[in-house]
């Protein structure tokens, strides 16, 4: 049968991990799709740079929106990242091309995610986001199909990688949070601009997201109670140590009585827990159903292999036809809560 033909916009880390495992697993993935899967075009910044790759087979476009519109492209694979501008132009451009998106981009999600799914839904068209929460973790699958027949009750986790790494070395080396950050920067684990990470906010987009699907309720980043790690010393770390507890920044979200709350914080768990055990680079969701109970996923949140496992996870769904809005519903359907936060008129 027809192969499902996709356009790569970006070649950064994701784009390059995406690359590969088309190459490496071509035969794989048409055997399970039923159908082959392959690259058609790409594009990305700087055509000459040596990526230690062959491209050499796909046509280059140098903007994003040109490749979304491309007849020879059936998925837009938008990993160019951003909140706005060519990301968003681009996911727009394939909506109205009638083509289905694939992105990893939180950001965008946490902002425009609504929209843009409410514009593909009538167009038609899917908007899929697996690798936009917790990176290698198939997180979004878990709740849209997995605990499909659950009420959630609660979900949690570490979801930035950058910030996990951080606090453990500052516990395990006793090193001040300068130096550490030093580090995560040098292991190229920061976000473009690292306020997104030690601030917070990029685990706040994607607690964001995770909430909505979880919920049943439109992304809702701005209430989102945001507090980073950028205050926390090393003195406060070895006081929790001393009494049996980990500092994570983690994310939590629930429906109260009183409407949805969504934190992300710096928090105490109990050194022994499974949160309180994650190290380094690393994330952990914790999902609750009212009939499954708890589920705990640990992996990598961030990465080339990971975050291109994810994409790659979404793209398969397209290839074998499952048209599962992302949230789990109709965006269309999604609820708008009333934040937790806000005092009653
Ligand atoms: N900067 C992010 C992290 C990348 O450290 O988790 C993955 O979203």
């Amino acid at each position: 049968s027809s192969p499902l033909r996709l356009g790569i916009a970006g070649l950064g880390t994701v784009g390059r991990g995406v690359v590969q495992i088309v190459q490496r697993h071509g035969d794989l993935l048409a055997a399970r799709a039923g159908r082959p899967v392959v690259i058609t075009a790409v594009c990305a910044r700087d055509r000459t740079r040596d990526r230690g790759m062959r491209l050499g087979d796909y046509a280059w476009e140098d903007d994003a929106s040109a490749l979304a519109r491309r007849g020879d492209v059936d998925v837009l694979v938008e990993l160019v990242g951003g909140d706005d501008g060519p990301a968003k132009a681009a996911v727009e451009a394939a909506i109205a091309a009638g083509k289905d998106v694939v992105t990893a981009n939180k950001a965008l999600l946490a902002h425009h995610g609504q929209a843009l799914a409410e514009a593909a839904e009538d167009a038609g068209r899917v908007l899929r986001f697996e690798a936009a929460v917790a990176g290698g973790i198939p997180v979004v699958k878990a709740l849209t199909e997995g605990l499909a027949g659950n009420a959630i009750t609660r979900v949690m986790g570490v979801m930035n990688g950058t910030c996990n790494y951080i606090l453990t070395r500052m516990q395990s080396e006793g090193l001040p949070y300068e130096a550490v950050f030093d580090e995560a920067a040098d292991l190229g684990y920061l976000e473009a601009d690292p306020a997104l990470d030690v601030g917070g906010i990029d685990a706040g987009h994607k607690l964001a997201l995770l909430a909505a699907i979880a919920f049943g309720t439109r992304p809702d980043f701005p209430s989102v109670a945001l507090e980073g790690i950028e205050r926390i010393s090393i003195d406060d770390i070895h006081r929790a140590a001393d009494l049996g507890y980990r500092i994570k920044l983690l994310g939590v979200a629930r429906m109260t009585g009183r409407g949805l709350e969504q934190r992300m914080s710096p928090c105490l768990v109990p050194a022994t827990s499974p949160l309180g055990q994650l190290q380094g680079a690393t994330n952990m969701c914790v999902l609750e159903g009212d009939a499954s109970g708890p589920i705990v996923l640990r992996g990598a949140g961030a990465g080339e292999g990971p975050t291109a496992s994810a994409v790659l996870s979404d793209v398969m769904d397209i290839a074998r036809g499952n048209r599962v809005s992302t949230f789990g519903q109709p965006a269309r359907s999604l609820a708008t809560a009333k934040p937790a936060g806000a005092t009653a008129p």
